[in-house]
């Protein structure tokens, strides 16, 4: 992540190894660089004590499942409006490939799970 050194301890990032196909590469890295976009204007990577976990792990062997939590941030209200990162993250996850995209609007931080057939 551009925002973070490689050791950083604000990220923890966990999950095996997998090779996507392009269709759901693409789709999750467009979703993680938006999600991260906005981390970075108004959730956890806005404000020094933030942090954020990354895992993803196979439900199966055709199905993905990705989860962003943030936490330590500023207070998280759910938004009112939505803007076009995440028209576009529905665009690509739902629309495009069939996949479920969950966003939790916890106030110690926002959490989004991205389920993918890959
Ligand atoms: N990580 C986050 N923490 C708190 N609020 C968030 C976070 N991500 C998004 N939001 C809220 O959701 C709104 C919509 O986000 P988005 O669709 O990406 O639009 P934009 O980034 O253009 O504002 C944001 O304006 C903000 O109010
Ligand atoms: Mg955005």
């Amino acid at each position: 992540m551009p925002y973070c050194q490689q050791d950083d301890s604000r990220t923890q990032i966990n999950g095996p190894s997998i090779m996507l196909e392009q269709a759901p590469a693409q789709a999750v890295a467009l979703t993680l660089h938006e999600l991260a976009s906005n981390a970075a204007k108004y959730g956890a990577l806005s404000s020094p004590s933030g942090r954020i976990e990354l895992q993803w792990r196979l439900q199966s062997a055709s199905r993905l499942a990705v989860r962003w939590m943030e936490s330590g941030g500023p207070a998280v209200k759910p938004p009112t409006r939505q803007g076009f990162g995440t028209r576009v993250m529905e665009r690509v996850i739902c629309h495009q490939l069939n996949g479920e995209l969950r966003f939790e609007w916890r106030e110690q931080g926002v959490s989004c799970e991205i389920i993918l057939q890959i």
